[in-house]
């Protein structure tokens, strides 16, 4: 009778490390679909694509779980993490210290960078963060963008910070002479220029030192951290990874 008792609370134990606290056989994940080529949807098939969802697929089916993603508003994408509505979030995040304080990060999976996106006409006479005096920069709230253009207006070498809900729409406020000047993730602004030729638009290259982006997961939850992190350790040594970077990033 000992012994069966024993057998069952182990079998029990495995099968609770095993599986998310929350999610039971589904790991459900949180993003915010317009970071293109991270996270965006398909006109066509309203399916989301990107380089984070095919990641966070490979993980699921490391891990074994089936994966299903809500496309939400960036800012609500931690809020909704501490309130254990996802197991965990992909969204281009870039791990920070502050965001730390309040959510564990993966090992990072993509080295990134940010960018000044100008209008072709101030091609020349916008050529860093030191030509910005007396501008406007539009930058996604809350984002590492606006962090920087935050204190760059602070610091008096930018006039003013416009904040957008979404990437496309501080493109737009530029494009449409509400904004000078963009501050983004510049694998972002590559891929925002490429898949609008028309646009009047380019970048500076890199502007500031680089950043890493990390899977977000609750505090609460260091067994899905682990799973995650072996799951990454997996897709890196078998080969995944590099199909999956090939796949978005190959023609660079
Ligand atoms: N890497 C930047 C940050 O973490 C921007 C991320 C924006 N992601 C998105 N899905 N809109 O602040």
């Amino acid at each position: 009778m000992k012994k069966l008792t024993a057998l069952v609370l182990s079998a029990l134990l495995l099968f609770s490390l095993s599986i998310p606290a929350w999610g039971g056989g589904t790991l459900k994940v949180g993003t915010e679909a317009g970071f293109m080529p991270f996270e965006y949807v398909d006109e066509k098939t309203g399916e989301l694509l990107g380089f984070d969802m095919d990641l966070i697929r490979a993980v699921g089916e490391t891990l074994g779980l089936k994966v299903e993603i809500d496309n939400i508003h960036w800012d609500g994408l931690i809020p909704a993490l501490l309130n254990k509505n996802y197991d965990a979030v992909i969204a281009g995040m870039t791990i920070t210290e502050e965001r730390a304080a309040s959510v564990n990060f993966s090992e990072p999976y993509f080295e990134s960078v940010l960018t000044i996106v100008i209008k072709d006409q101030d091609q020349g006479l916008i050529k860093g963060t030191e030509d910005l005096t007396g501008k406007i920069a539009a930058v996604q709230i809350n984002t590492t963008g606006d962090f920087e253009a935050t204190d760059l207006a602070e610091a008096g070498a930018l006039k003013s910070v416009a904040r957008f809900d979404t990437v496309p729409d501080s493109m737009q406020a530029v494009l449409v002479g509400a904004a000078d000047v963009i501050l983004v993730d510049l694998p972002v602004a590559k891929s925002y220029l490429a898949a609008n030729p028309g646009a009047p638009l380019q970048h500076l290259g890199p502007i500031t030192d680089n950043e890493f982006y990390g899977i977000a997961i609750h505090k609460q939850n260091p067994e899905l951290l682990e799973q995650i992190n072996s799951a990454l350790k997996q897709l890196q040594a078998d080969g995944t990874y590099d199909q999956i970077f090939d796949k978005w990033f190959g023609t660079e």
